[in-house]
């Protein structure tokens, strides 16, 4: 629970008007305090609050912890893993310096594939162009830090294969990468044994997050439509990402993380109709079949939002958008099917893709604060559906919402945001939803 406190003394109050006391956020929607201004009273009490002592004038400076730093020249990893693919503060910045070099390449990329008029076509104008290409070269600034951590044994640079073809997809691709880095590093954080390489991370996943609100923006997107980010397990986050690199070069260091079979949502909603409850239901809209593939942007001009005419139906970049027809919503019907394990992805298709889940029960929905599941209906082999659940964080905030994910689970396993990862065992197939 939040809760706003105000700690005034009832004889003290400066202003007739406040009435004071705890306000719980959504109990009866909230308008403006019925005071704002300055404090006329007269202080009941000054100065910091103290504790019954204090056990010295300062605090002594220490040397940096034994987990401070974790240089590991083998790149492999070195003591028995607590339970499989769990190796976790080297291997998760070495995740991290595989992500940042995606994003540095895939953000140049498009700003060097498409023409100007292409572009502006796209609602990009040469200042937003700019803005594209600073955020490149933080790529470079990420890039660098994480692998500075690392020392010799960080991974390289590789070569990645793009799924876009015009600037709207390669947008909407972005923010769907991007989505994937920032909830990647939220989900291994608060968990690293380094809290100083929390630190820098920390200040590098603050600009990456903005990035993919930015994405949004330029892909017609609402710019936020969830309270809170939501965190994810790194093998989700290598699921996601390994499908786009293809080659990597000799030398580069390996991931312990899992590779989930992918999970095809066969109407995704494609994020450039005026009505997305119209996308086709055998997944041809979205541009591919891997698990980030963005939206077809190819639509007929009566079908796509881009120069639709009008507030709710318009998806122009800008800083806002309204949609009057949702990209999804509760009770949705939303069909899948989803890949054998054994599937060869990522650099030179030298990872395999894998499950320990048994028979698909549930579909899990990651979200906000929450996972939430709804039951799977399984019309065939590997093909099946679901309606989409309803469920709130707080309030009337809806738990399903933006760029997320979802999977096929064995079980309806209780997790939290801080042990997510306890669902890994379970996970059949593992997707991303646009849900909006
Ligand atoms: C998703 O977020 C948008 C923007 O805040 C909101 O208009 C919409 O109602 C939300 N959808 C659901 C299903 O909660
Ligand atoms: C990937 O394949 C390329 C070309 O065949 C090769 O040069 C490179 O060494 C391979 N990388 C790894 C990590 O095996
Ligand atoms: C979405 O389409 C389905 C099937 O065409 C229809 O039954 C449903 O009412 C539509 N929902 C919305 C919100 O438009
Ligand atoms: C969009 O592109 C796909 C793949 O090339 C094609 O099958 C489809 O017919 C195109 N749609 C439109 C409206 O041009
Ligand atoms: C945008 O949508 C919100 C609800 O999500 C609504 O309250 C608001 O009136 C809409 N704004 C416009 C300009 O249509
Ligand atoms: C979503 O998470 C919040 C915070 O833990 C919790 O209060 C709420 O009940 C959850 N909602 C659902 C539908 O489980
Ligand atoms: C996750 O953590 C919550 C809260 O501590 C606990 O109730 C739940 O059993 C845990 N789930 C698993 C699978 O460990």
């Amino acid at each position: 629970m939040h809760y706003l406190l105000f700690f005034f003394h009832a004889g003290a109050l400066a202003a007739p008007a406040f009435t004071g006391g705890p306000v719980i956020i959504g109990e009866n929607g909230y308008t403006s305090a019925p005071y704002h201004g300055p404090y006329t009273g007269t202080p009941t009490t000054t100065g910091a609050v103290m504790a019954p002592g204090t056990l010295a004038p300062s605090i002594e400076p220490k040397p940096p912890n034994p987990t401070a730093t974790y240089y590991n020249a083998a790149g492999v990893p070195q003591q028995p893993m607590p339970a499989p693919y769990s190796d976790w503060d080297f291997e998760s910045i070495a995740l991290g310096v595989y992500q940042e070099y995606i994003e540095l390449d895939l953000f140049h990329d498009g700003l060097a594939r498409f023409t100007d008029a292409e572009f502006t076509a796209a609602g990009l104008d040469p200042e937003v162009r700019s803005l594209i290409q600073f955020m490149a070269n933080q790529e470079t600034g990420h890039a660098t830090l994480l692998s500075n951590m690392l020392g010799e044994a960080a991974p390289k640079q590789c070569v990645y294969d793009y799924p876009y073809t015009t600037v709207r997809e390669w947008v909407d691709f972005m923010q769907r990468v991007t989505r994937y880095g920032e909830s990647g590093v939220w989900g291994f954080l608060a968990h690293l044994d380094s809290r100083e390489v929390a630190q820098l991370l920390s200040q590098s996943i603050a600009t990456e997050a903005r990035q993919q609100m930015v994405f949004r923006q330029m892909a017609g997107l609402t710019p936020m439509d969830v309270w809170f980010e939501n965190g994810w397990p790194q093998s989700w986050q290598w699921t996601m990402l390994a499908p786009y690199v293809s080659y990597c070069p000799e030398g580069t260091t390996r991931l312990a993380w899992q590779n989930f079979p992918t999970l095809r949502i066969l109407n995704n909603p494609n994020i450039n109709r005026v009505d997305a409850n119209n996308t086709a239901q055998d997944g041809s809209e979205a541009v591919g079949d891997r698990i980030a593939d963005p939206s077809r942007s190819n639509l007929t001009s009566g079908e796509s939002c881009i120069n639709a005419q009008g507030v709710g139906v318009n998806c122009q970049a800008a800083i806002a958008r309204n949609r009057t027809q949702p990209l999804s919503y509760p009770g949705k019907r939303v069909f899948f099917d989803w890949e054998a394990p054994g599937q060869a992805v990522g650099p030179n298709n030298s990872y395999i893709t894998s499950t320990t889940a048994g028979e698909p029960k549930f579909v899990a929905w990651s979200n906000q604060l929450n996972l939430t599941y709804s039951p799977l209906t399984v019309t065939g082999a590997q093909a099946g559906w679901t309606t989409q659940p309803e469920g709130f964080v707080y309030d009337d905030e809806g738990i399903i919402n933006g760029t997320m994910a979802v999977m096929l689970t064995d079980t309806d396993l209780f997790v939290t945001p801080f042990n997510l990862t306890q669902l890994n065992p379970h996970i059949v197939a593992l997707g991303l939803y646009q849900a909006g």
